[in-house]
């Protein structure tokens, strides 16, 4: 089973990056398993922290990484930028010096925003921050989702089966990407 560990940047209960992060993971094809990783109880990154009991959350989510064989970020734009939440998982998956559990780890990035940008600033220094974790990055289809106010239905699923086929695409080339890295 190849595991891919999907990673929302919002904390909040009605997060839309969280949703789609859900709705993503379910597009995968069989002999996938996408599990949601939690980011939200992570301590703000601190190097004094590491030095002989580290907290059980960093562990744990340097864990989940470890055994996860690629990572999916969805992001929500913050300031032109990705989110802190995101940024402090990040640090943490990047440490101990010389055991990143992230390094190396095929990803995918989707940006949202509620406005027409889709959160291509978000998207693009995501990009920059994985690139120095030698992390390969899907390229093509990028995917900068916009207006997301107006994603889904009452009832939690895409409204519009365009987003929907646009989404599979993503998968499959995330997944072409990852099998070129897990032989
Ligand atoms: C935002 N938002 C936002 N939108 C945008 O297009 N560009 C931006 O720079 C920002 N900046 C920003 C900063 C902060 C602190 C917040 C809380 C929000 C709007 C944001 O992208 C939008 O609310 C997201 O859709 C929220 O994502 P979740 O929480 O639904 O996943």
């Amino acid at each position: 089973m190849v595991k891919v560990a999907l990673i929302s940047g919002s904390l909040r209960k009605e997060s839309i990056s969280t949703k789609i992060a859900k709705a993503v993971g379910e597009l995968f094809p069989e002999g996938y398993e996408a599990q949601f990783v939690d980011i939200g109880s992570l301590p703000m990154y601190n190097e004094d922290l590491e030095t002989d009991n580290p907290p059980a959350e960093y562990i744990a989510f340097r864990n989940a990484i470890k055994e996860s064989d690629a990572v999916l970020f969805v992001t929500p734009e913050y300031n032109r930028s990705f989110s802190g939440a995101i940024k402090n998982a990040v640090d943490v998956g990047s440490r101990p010096y010389g055991q990143a559990s992230l390094e190396g780890k095929p990803a995918a990035i989707i940006s949202q925003s509620m406005g027409n940008l889709g959160g291509f600033g978000a998207n693009h220094h995501l990009r920059q921050t994985l690139v120095f974790l030698n992390m390969p990055l899907l390229q093509q289809p990028e995917a900068y989702i916009g207006n997301s106010g107006d994603l889904f239905d009452e009832n939690g699923k895409i409204k519009n089966p365009d987003t929907t086929q646009f989404l599979q695409s993503f998968v499959n080339a995330f997944v072409d990407l990852i099998n070129r890295y897990n032989r």
